[in-house]
């Protein structure tokens, strides 16, 4: 039977294992369509559905034309109203339909060579009348990124995503959510956009300009008894092979303002 995901007839029955992949992140009701799911399924039974968080995709090195074609898709999809994040949000949708025993798993494929690695390429090649109806950009531009795109000797990997990825609003804490930043082009692009901006500079550096070592001598000469432990954190803060020069400090401000005390 052909039907609407959105309105399934209830003479198509019910089914032990229902089962949809990538079917949700296109419509503009989700929880809606999975309800239907729900309901075409017998008491006991097991609803399956897969699908994309698309900015989980990402090739390497990395490539402006690629993250652009993510970019246009995602653009595209919520323009018209649909998700094209709503893999990270499947677990959450499933308890709000009322569904029980959930499980929730990351699916995130990646290709060395092969057919895998046109997916970007295809992917964009089949949105291209819906991409362009959205005044998002012109003929040339969008043929030009798909020319990147179909070149994969250019990529040495892309990574596609395929589930939900991050499943943070269930396990607090569990998830670890670091991201290496590239400081000094983010500081440039603010002031290319007339921004201005202190740093970057380590995280050792901004607490020594802040006085640390000098308040930790002070807190340890008046708590002796917890001075070690004082002098375990600061130097984990400040080590120079870990956290002092791996986390960085960056102020973007606007101009009127004056650089704050560590900067000034
Ligand atoms: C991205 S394709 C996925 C196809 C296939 N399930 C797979 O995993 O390869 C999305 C499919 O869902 C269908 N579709 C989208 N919304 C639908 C709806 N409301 N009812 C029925 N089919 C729908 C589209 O026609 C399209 O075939």
């Amino acid at each position: 039977m052909l039907a609407d995901a959105g309105s399934i007839p209830a003479a198509l029955g019910r089914f032990d294992v229902v089962y949809a992949r990538f079917l949700l992140s296109h419509q503009t009701d989700p929880l809606g369509v999975l309800r239907e799911l729900r309901d075409l399924c017998l008491p006991g039974g097991v609803v399956a559905v897969e699908d994309v968080d698309i900015t989980a995709m990402f090739c390497d090195p990395p490539s402006a034309a690629f993250d652009r074609s993510t970019a246009l898709y995602c653009q595209t999809a919520i323009g018209r109203g649909a998700d094209p994040r709503l893999g990270r949000r499947l677990a959450g949708l499933f308890h709000a339909a009322g569904l029980e025993q959930i499980e929730a798993g990351a699916v995130h494929p990646s290709f060395r060579d092969g057919e895998g690695k046109l997916m970007a390429a295809l992917t964009l090649r089949s949105i291209r009348a819906a991409v362009l109806a959205g005044d998002l950009i012109d003929e040339d531009g969008f043929d030009e990124i798909l020319d990147v795109l179909k070149n994969t000797e250019d990529f040495s990997s892309v990574i596609a995503p395929q589930g939900p990825a991050a499943p943070l609003p269930f396990a607090p804490g569990g998830s670890d959510i670091t991201a290496h930043v590239q400081f000094g082009p983010f500081a440039e692009k603010a002031r290319a956009l007339g921004l201005a901006a202190d740093g970057p500079i380590t995280q050792a550096e901004f607490f020594g300009r802040l006085g640390m070592v000098e308040r930790a001598a002070r807190l340890m000469a008046a708590s002796p008894a917890g001075a070690g432990q004082i002098e375990g954190a600061v130097q984990r803060l400040l080590a120079p092979t870990g956290m002092g020069s791996q986390f960085k400090v960056l102020i973007v401000r606007t101009p009127r303002l004056p650089s704050p005390a560590p900067f000034a």
